[in-house]
């Protein structure tokens, strides 16, 4: 709908510099934000896009303002300016309507207020100017202490690839039960369908449960394990449960366990929606004792900077410390795994990390610490892939930047391990 006055989108707006404060002030993530008040679904909706692009886009936002600042805003009058410039710069919205609601929220803010007649100047010099710069500016640049690492494993003509990578659109993929097809969307060589977005809830086969929404990247590791069909299959670090609902359809025995017992209801409800079924565990998986399994599949907790395109939020929030410490909690996961694996038995590990501390060194450090564990190495064209996602230890790399003609995919390492 477009903006035709100053009224028009004020709520939606102020729940997005909400969100935004929220982030960037109190480092919470979006999806750890609580719902905006009194908002319809459509504004809250709107409100939610509108601080992921201006979040998505930050650097180059900032870029292009700068030249029409004199002196630096406070970051809620800058926040609105970034709000404008998104809304201006890539959404392409009606250039009046948004200049004029930005401007009477700051008029209507006691501390904003002064700011007011700035923000309408800069806001309608942006519209009249900014595209050329923008179009000029390179993307948004990941924070150091994730670029650092990144530059070392891939080089900085990829970590260049990866940063467009997370301005780009991002498609929605879904895996089908077995036999199933989706009528319309592009059936991706590695077994996933994918469509531009679309609301999900309304796709022919989500009330019959024939399929869930999983990234192309993420839907690999469980096909690692090949035939399962009658195994005793651990998922271990299972919710939402996407890996737990591809073992059962292949006809596994799966125990899916997970600290989270929030996010067990959605396993639960989710495994209800696709009438499939697994033994539901909340439990720790540092202490959690079974008899033995033929396999099972680690999906460990991780910085979920493979994700970066979907949640740009996320480098906002996350520090290094905070990886330091997944790091270690993702070595005590591979050991107890390791106590709960039958002797041949198969162990895949894996994380949506872009970062090589949570994947091939941990791997790495695994097969040393473990005189009976082997690595399987992993062939990415059998599985649809493309040969250099292999890399050198054996596992597979999965970064954003991969099959970008197509809408690129999540970040991800996976590994296949065997036990004796
Ligand atoms: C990457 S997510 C798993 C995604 C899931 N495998 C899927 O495909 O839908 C990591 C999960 O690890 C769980 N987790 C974190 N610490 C844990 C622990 N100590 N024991 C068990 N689960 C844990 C989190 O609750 C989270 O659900």
């Amino acid at each position: 709908m477009p903006d035709t006055g100053p009224d028009t989108g004020l709520a939606a707006r102020r729940a997005a510099l909400d969100h935004l404060r929220g982030v960037m002030m109190d480092h919470r993530m979006m999806s750890h934000q609580p719902a905006p008040q009194g908002l319809s679904p459509h504004d809250a909706a709107r409100a939610q896009r509108l601080a992921l692009t201006v979040m998505r886009h930050m650097g180059r936002i900032d870029a292009v303002l700068r030249p029409y600042l004199t002196r630096r805003p406070t970051l809620a009058v800058q926040n609105l300016l970034r709000l404008g410039a998104a809304e201006l710069l890539v959404d392409g919205s009606e250039p009046h309507g948004v200049v004029a609601s930005l401007v009477e929220i700051a008029k209507r803010h006691p501390r904003w207020s002064r700011a007011s007649g700035m923000v309408n100047a800069v806001l309608r010099k942006l519209d009249a100017e900014g595209r050329e710069t923008w179009a000029k500016t390179p993307p948004q640049a990941l924070p150091i202490w994730l670029r650092k690492p990144m530059h070392k494993a891939y080089g900085v003509d990829a970590v260049a690839a990866i940063e467009a990578a997370h301005e780009r659109p991002v498609p929605l993929d879904i895996t089908p039960k077995p036999g199933v097809t989706i009528d319309g969307a592009e059936l991706l060589p590695t077994g996933s369908f994918r469509l531009a977005q679309a609301q999900v809830t309304a796709l022919p086969g989500y009330d019959t449960g024939d399929w869930w929404v999983q990234d192309a990247a993420a839907a690999l590791p469980a096909k690692l394990l090949g035939d399962v069909a009658g195994q005793r299959v651990l998922d271990l670090c299972a919710a939402p449960g996407g890996k737990t609902m591809q073992l059962a359809a292949a006809g596994a025995d799966v125990t899916a366990l997970d600290l989270s017992a929030s996010r067990m209801k959605r396993v639960e409800e989710n495994l209800s929606r696709t009438q499939l079924k697994a033994t539901l565990v909340t439990a720790d998986a540092l202490t959690y004792q079974a008899d033995p399994f033929d396999a099972i599949l680690l999906d460990a907790p991780c910085s979920a900077t493979g994700t970066i395109r979907r949640h740009p939020d996320l480098p906002f929030v996350k520090t290094s410390q905070e990886v330091e410490s997944l790091t270690r909690l993702q070595m005590q996961m591979i050991d107890h795994a390791m106590t709960l694996l039958k002797p041949g038995g198969r162990l895949v590990y894996c994380t949506c990390s872009l970062l090589p501390n949570e994947g091939e060194h941990q791997v790495k450090a695994a097969l040393k610490r473990h005189a009976d564990l082997t690595i399987l190495p992993i062939d990415p064209v059998s599985l649809g892939g493309d040969a250099h996602w292999a890399s050198a230890e054996g596992g597979l790399r999965l970064r954003p930047d991969f099959w970008a003609d197509r809408g690129g995919m999540d970040g991800f390492y996976m590994a296949l391990l065997k036990r004796g």
